[in-house]
């Protein structure tokens, strides 16, 4: 499954992140993949051939020619690979890439290849921002190739921004996904509504009351549906996250009643709904029109409750299964189980904020499903891995329902 036995050309170009790549590579044959290492000319500054060609068993090779004269035959190479990964992409090597500018050996094997092409790119933030880049990420995109987005992050010039490589077991990730056959399309043409991340409550023009919801949750959630085959629409608070797939729609809402709007929008034509926002339980009453001055020694905001959007959508429940997350500190599955009544929900996810590495920020989730009639208990695992365990809930409940 995954990347085991698959051949994996890996093209490395010309930027910091290519140290990252070392990385890659072992796993990729860690995980019972095969990998041939080609870099452009200005790659050799940043990585060493020796350790590359260690990590990958091969000979690497960054010229059309070797020592001896010999060719390194570009088109084998490219017609060997079950799937090429071009990372770091930079912005030269990607211009070079979508324009077949073909002056090294990377270029003529991408050239040459009629698999699958995954493209990490990585530059500085300004960079990754110019419109030349985003033009020719989406011509890339036109290509067919899937992109593999930078990350945001503290970059090698000092500046903080989009524009890291995504880290390699990000990159893994998506080149095992793309080879997992084991998914049955179990959700096939369902139509998913997935809310996600924090909401934003405006105080004036440049404060607001938010939290620290990241939406890796229903991030995950909105990528495993899709994989099993569903129409997903997202509707996310403020979050960097980001998912290339055209079966995921993201709305971005900033607050509470943004995120109310749009929800009810679109749910009478939803087969399923899962709540993963942490939307915030009040908001300021009013908005001051200008910046707040700081005047005296205290300052009082009113505030007022927000609309409970899972419960609305409970109420006006017709054909769709819902499903709600509670986070509960003291008697978690009474408190639980009394929100899913209230809510009208099919099941409950509850995370316990007792258990280490569940919860805000984490990468990592422990989680029970309370139906009306049922509590499972599940061990801590990725949220990617939780998101399944969630899925497969749903489906049971649409088998049974
Ligand atoms: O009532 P409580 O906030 O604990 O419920 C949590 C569940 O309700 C989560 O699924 C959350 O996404 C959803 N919720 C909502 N709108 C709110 C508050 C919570 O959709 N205003």
């Amino acid at each position: 499954m995954g990347i085991s036995g698959k051949k994996i050309l890996v093209l490395i170009s010309g930027g910091i992140a290519a140290y990252k790549i070392n990385y890659l590579i072992r796993n990729i044959i860690k995980q019972g993949g095969e990998t041939q290492v080609i870099l452009t000319p200005d790659a050799e500054q940043f990585v060493s051939k020796l350790t590359l060609a260690t990590l990958s068993k091969k000979p690497v090779f960054s010229d059309f020619y070797g020592p001896n004269g010999e060719w390194n035959s570009h088109v084998e190479m490219a017609l060997w690979a079950d799937a090429i990964v071009v990372a770091p992409c930079t912005a030269n090597t990607l211009a070079k890439m979508v324009n077949g500018i073909c002056d090294n050996l990377v270029i003529a094997t991408y050239l040459s290849a009629k698999c699958p092409v995954f493209i990490a790119p990585a530059m500085d933030l300004d960079m990754y921002q110019h419109p030349s880049t985003k033009l020719n990420i989406q011509k890339a995109k036109e290509y067919g190739h899937h992109i593999i987005p930078a990350e945001n992050g503290e970059l090698a010039s000092g500046l903080i921004g989009q524009g890291r490589m995504a880290e390699p077991e990000n990159i893994l990730n998506t080149l095992n996904n793309h080879f997992d056959t084991a998914y049955k399309k179990s959700l096939d043409n369902k139509k998913v509504l997935i809310t996600a991340g924090p909401t934003y409550e405006a105080i004036d023009p440049v404060r607001f009351i938010g939290n620290h919801s990241s939406g890796k949750m229903g991030f995950a959630l909105a990528e495993e549906s899709a994989k099993r085959g569903a129409k997903v629409l997202l509707i996310t608070g403020p979050t960097t996250l980001d998912i290339q797939n055209p079966n995921v729609k993201i709305i971005r809402i900033t607050s509470a009643k943004e995120m109310l709007n749009k929800v009810m929008e679109h749910f009478q034509n939803m087969d399923i709904a899962i709540a993963s926002a942490a939307v915030a339980d009040y908001a300021p009453k009013e908005v001051a029109e200008e910046k707040i001055k700081k005047n005296d020694d205290s300052l009082i905001l009113e505030l007022v409750k927000n609309p409970d959007i899972l419960k609305t959508m409970g109420e006006n429940k017709t054909k769709q299964l819902l499903v709600g997350f509670a986070l509960e500190t003291q008697n978690e599955e009474e408190n639980a189980k009394l929100k899913l009544a209230k809510k009208n929900l099919d099941f409950i996810v509850l995370n316990s904020l007792r258990d280490n590495g569940a919860g805000f920020k984490k990468d990592t989730n422990k989680i029970k499903i309370i139906s009306k009639t049922t509590v499972t208990e599940y061990n801590l695992k990725s949220k990617n891995e939780v998101a399944k365990d969630i899925l497969d809930a749903v489906e049971n409940m649409l088998h049974t329902k």
